[in-house]
């Protein structure tokens, strides 16, 4: 992956037609571009990403920022890039009017420095209506890509500064999966892994199925051979990435189970823990939870999105399973898997919710006692079945129940964090706290954050930490010789 020897690649003639090896080809025309540029100008040439939405973009950042860096561009925070890269989400209308308010910004700076090149990716620009808008009202935007093609980015790269003008590709879906690409990990010893791409579920709110197109799983020795990688390379912990993880397996050739991936997965010597994210409740199988329980790996922790609590609203956002199933899903888990961290993700406000579907939602909150729980007031997405229902509920009184859910939500989690208090866990140590220096923070395998007294040293080890006092979001500790 990142060994490769780019300056060795023959780039005189024509570019393969395979892939990886026509990437290979133009990062290493590419990097000779830069290498002119930062010549000409006696410096280094920057580049600067910025990711907004969910764990999925976070990954696709890290390959993107792989590439540039490879093409020959510093990744920085702090100097004045010269290639500008914004990886959007359009999950709700407040991240697409994010970035119209950063492009604002972005002129003014391009006006300053000529030679910046500024390019958007991501959910946001399958959106037709949005790349319309670039094109009329953002024509200093040079580079214009969706969720399809991030892998072609050297390509697009050089074709930009080949013809001299904007390039814009937007695939509307693909089955391409292109492996062996290289990758910048944030972190050096936990990295997400992507097990499949796309959604089918097509959830009546959720853009996510017209942007990022049809499910499409990674092939179980791709993903085992990435993790080994990983792993050689000092990661600990991974989170296995997915839109629905729990529908994992049924588009291959050879069918295989989430549940089954797991149980491979926890063979990889080396490796200590193991996340995943999303779990759709209505494929969330006995087979899984058994895996999870008998794992010594697997983290404590599982997030089950239940949008509603009301059977009618639910039926209506098409989500396939009703008030009681997952109630007593939900329950099932947490008598199996008692130590287990529940998460969930509730939208408030969807078209026609009234008060009483409202009560079912608080009452399902009640029931389950999350220990966390993220919270939207539903948004309209242009598309959507969802966008086109008449009986759109009135601001106010969102407002007032997503308050009174806020509210509730808080009380329950504040008083799940007290039962932990006391005791002692397995802590992954993360980082240097950022407001004192003589503490380090890091991560049970439920998920809740810690901190405690500690060095740099610790960064990337595996310590017992007793909870000595809950604050909300996290909790402070003390490391155990
Ligand atoms: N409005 C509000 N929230 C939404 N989500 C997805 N689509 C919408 C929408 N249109 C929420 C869901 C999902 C999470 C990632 O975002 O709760 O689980
Ligand atoms: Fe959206 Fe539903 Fe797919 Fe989740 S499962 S990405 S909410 S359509």
């Amino acid at each position: 992956m990142n060994e490769i020897n780019f300056d060795l690649i023959d780039t005189t003639g024509e570019p393969p037609v395979s892939e990886p090896e026509r990437q290979y080809y133009y990062i290493a025309k590419c990097r000779e571009l830069v290498k002119l540029k930062s010549k000409e100008l006696g410096r280094p040439l920057y580049s600067q990403t910025r990711t907004f939405g969910c764990q999925m973009n976070a990954r696709d950042s890290e390959k993107l920022i792989g590439i540039l860096e490879q093409i020959g561009y510093i990744e920085t925070e702090t100097a004045t890039p010269d290639f500008v890269l914004y990886n959007t989400c359009t999950v709700r209308e407040n991240a697409n009017l994010k970035v119209y308010g950063h492009l604002g910004y972005l002129k003014k700076q391009k006006e300053k420095n000529k030679n910046m090149m500024i390019a958007l990716c991501g959910c946001m620009m399958q959106e037709e209506t949005v790349v319309e808008k670039i094109k009329s009202s953002y024509r200093f935007v040079d580079l214009v890509f969706g969720t399809h093609n991030i892998y072609k980015l050297a390509e697009l790269i050089y074709d930009r500064l080949t013809y001299n003008k904007p390039v814009i590709e937007i695939l509307k879906d693909t089955d391409a999966i292109v492996e062996e690409l290289p990758i910048e990990r944030k972190y050096p010893f936990k990295s997400g892994v992507n097990i499949m791409f796309g959604c089918n579920n097509f959830c009546s709110y959720c853009i996510v199925p017209y942007v990022r197109g049809r499910e499409r799983s990674r092939k179980p020795e791709d993903i085992i051979k990435e993790i080994e990688k990983l792993v050689a390379d000092g990661v600990v912990e991974i989170m296995l990435l997915g839109q629905n993880v729990n529908s994992y397996g049924k588009n291959l050739d050879e069918e295989i189970t989430f549940a089954e991936l797991l149980r491979r997965v926890e063979q990889i010597e080396g490796l200590k823990r193991i996340r995943f994210m999303t779990s759709h409740p209505k494929d969330l199988s006995d087979e899984l939870i058994e895996v999870m329980k008998h794992s010594k790996k697997i983290c404590k922790q599982l997030h089950l999105p239940l949008q509603s609590g009301s059977s009618r609203i639910l039926k209506i956002m098409n989500r396939q399973y009703d008030k009681d199933r997952y109630v007593s899903l939900a329950k099932k888990i947490r008598q199996e898997i008692p130590d287990i961290a529940l998460s969930t993700d509730i939208i408030v406000g969807f078209p026609g919710e009234t008060e009483e579907d409202f009560l079912e939602t608080l009452d399902v909150v009640n029931q389950i006692e999350y220990d966390s729980a993220y919270t939207f007031i539903y948004s309209k997405r242009t598309g959507t079945p969802a966008a086109k229902m008449e009986n759109q509920v009135p601001e106010d009184v969102i407002k007032d129940r997503f308050d009174r859910l806020l509210a509730r939500i808080h009380e329950i989690s504040n008083a799940q964090t007290l039962k932990h208090v006391g005791k002692t866990y397995d802590v992954l140590v993360e980082e240097v706290n950022e407001h004192n220096k003589e503490l380090v923070t890091g991560r049970m395998s439920n998920g809740s954050l810690v901190h405690f007294k500690g060095g740099k040293e610790l960064i990337g080890n595996i310590v017992n930490v007793t909870l000595n006092e809950a604050k909300g979001f996290y909790y402070l500790g003390t490391m155990e010789e």
